[in-house]
C-alpha cells in the first residue's frame, strides 16, 4: 500500500470511524470476535495492513502516522473489550426474561381428611353451643380409667392395650378422661367438645391404628335425658353427612355410661349395600355414647340426684373415611400427600 501521507491518515481515520460504528452495533460476542480479527488481526487485519506502509515513509511522516495508528489501535481495543463485556452480560438476562415460559404451578398444600373431619364436627357442635376443650395426652391411670368407673381388673388396663410411660402414668387410650377434667374444673351447665390423639398398643388392621384421633362430647345439666342424646347425635349426623343420612342406635356397654349405646351411619361408600369397608353390614360405626354413670358424677363431686348428662366418643378417622369415600382406612395413615391433595378445595 502506498500513496500520499495525507491519504494514509485519512484512510486510518475512516477505518477507525467505521470500526467504532460496527463495534457498537455488533449483535453477539461471536460477531464481535470476527470484527476484532478483521481490524486488529496480526497477519491480515486492516489496521495491521496500514501499519505495513510505515517503513516506506519518511521519518517525520512515519512518526505522525505511527502515533495515530497506535491511538486508533488502543481505542479499538478498549471498545472491543467494553462491547465484549456488555454482550456477555446481556445474555443470561435475555434468558431469564423469557416471558413466554409457562408459570410454575404453586403447591398450596392441603389439610388431611381427618383434620377436615375434626374441623367440620367442631363447627357443627359449636353452633349447638359446645365449647372446644383440649387436655394432656399423658394421663394418670385415675383420670383415664378409675374416675371413669373402670373396675381395677378391666381388660383395657392390661399392659397389652395401654402404653404406660411410668407408674400409674400412661398415654391416654381415649379422650374420655377429659370428661373428668372438665367436670372438676367447671360447674354445670356443661357442653364441651374435646378433640385429640389417643394411643393403644393395637396393631394396624382394617379399622384400627395404634395412634388415632377421637372427639369426646359431654353435656351435663339438670333434667338432661336420653332423648337429648339421640336427637343431638342424629341431627349432627345429618348435618355432617347430608339431610337424608340414615343412622341407627345399638345398645352397648361402657363402664362410664348407663345406659350405653353406639351409633352407626349407613355406609356412605356402598350406600348400605354392603362392601369391604363396612364388612358387608351396610353400616359403619361412628361413635359410642350414653348417659353419664352416677358413679362418675360422684367421682368428680357432682350430685347424681341433681344432675344428669350424656357423653359420646367418636372416631374422626372413620368419619373422614365415610365422608370422603376413603375406602382403605390404612390410606389415612400413609402420609401420601396425594391423598390430602384431593381435598384442597374441601374446606
Ligand atoms: N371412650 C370410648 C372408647 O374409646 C368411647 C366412648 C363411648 C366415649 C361412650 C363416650 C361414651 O363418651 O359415652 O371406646
Amino acid at each position: 500500500m502506498s500513496g500520499a501521507p495525507a491519504d494514509h491518515a485519512a484512510a486510518l481515520a475512516a477505518l477507525q470511524q467505521e470500526a467504532e460504528a460496527r463495534i457498537a452495533s455488533a449483535p453477539s460476542g461471536e460477531a464481535l470476535q470476527q470484527l476484532r480479527t478483521e481490524y486488529l488481526g496480526r497477519k491480515s487485519g486492516r489496521l495491521t495492513s496500514i501499519l505495513k506502509v510505515l517503513p516506506s515513509l519518511g521519518a517525520d511522516q512515519r512518526k505522525g502516522l505511527g502515533q495515530q495508528a497506535n491511538e486508533t489501535k488502543a481505542l479499538l481495543e478498549r471498545l472491543f473489550d467494553e462491547a465484549a463485556a456488555r454482550l456477555s452480560g446481556a445474555r443470561p438476562a435475555e434468558v431469564a426474561a423469557d416471558l413466554t415460559m409457562p408459570a410454575r404451578a404453586i403447591w398450596r398444600g392441603a389439610k388431611h381428611p381427618v383434620t377436615l373431619a375434626v374441623e367440620r364436627v367442631t363447627a357443627i357442635f359449636r353452633e349447638l353451643g359446645f365449647t372446644r376443650f383440649v387436655g394432656p395426652e399423658v394421663e394418670t391411670e385415675w383420670h383415664n380409667f378409675f374416675a371413669l368407673n373402670f373396675p381395677k381388673d378391666h381388660p383395657a388396663l392390661d399392659l397389652h392395650d395401654t402404653l404406660y410411660v411410668g407408674d400409674g402414668v400412661l398415654l391416654r387410650t381415649h379422650t374420655s378422661p377429659l370428661q373428668i377434667r372438665v367436670m372438676q374444673a367447671y360447674k354445670p351447665p356443661i357442653r364441651v367438645l374435646v378433640p385429640g390423639m389417643c394411643y393403644r398398643k393395637d396393631a394396624f388392621d382394617a379399622s384400627h391404628a395404634p395412634a388415632f384421633y377421637q372427639i369426646e362430647g359431654l353435656a351435663v345439666d339438670e333434667g338432661i335425658t336420653f332423648v337429648d342424646l339421640k336427637a343431638t347425635l342424629a341431627l349432627f349426623a345429618r348435618r355432617f353427612f347430608g339431610e337424608k343420612t340414615k343412622v341407627r342406635f345399638r345398645p352397648s356397654y361402657f363402664p362410664f355410661t348407663e345406659p350405653s349405646g353406639e351409633m352407626d351411619v349407613e355406609c356412605q361408600i356402598c350406600r348400605g349395600k354392603g362392601c369391604a369397608t363396612c364388612k358387608q353390614t351396610g353400616w359403619a360405626e361412628m361413635l359410642g355414647c350414653g348417659m353419664v354413670h352416677p358413679a362418675v358424677f360422684e367421682n368428680v363431686g357432682l350430685d347424681p340426684e341433681r344432675y344428669t348428662g350424656w357423653a359420646f366418643g367418636m372416631g374422626p378417622g372413620r368419619m373422614a373415611q365415610q365422608l370422603f369415600g376413603v375406602a382403605q382406612f390404612r390410606d389415612l395413615y400413609d402420609a401420601d400427600v396425594r391423598l390430602a391433595a384431593q381435598f384442597v378445595d374441601a374446606e
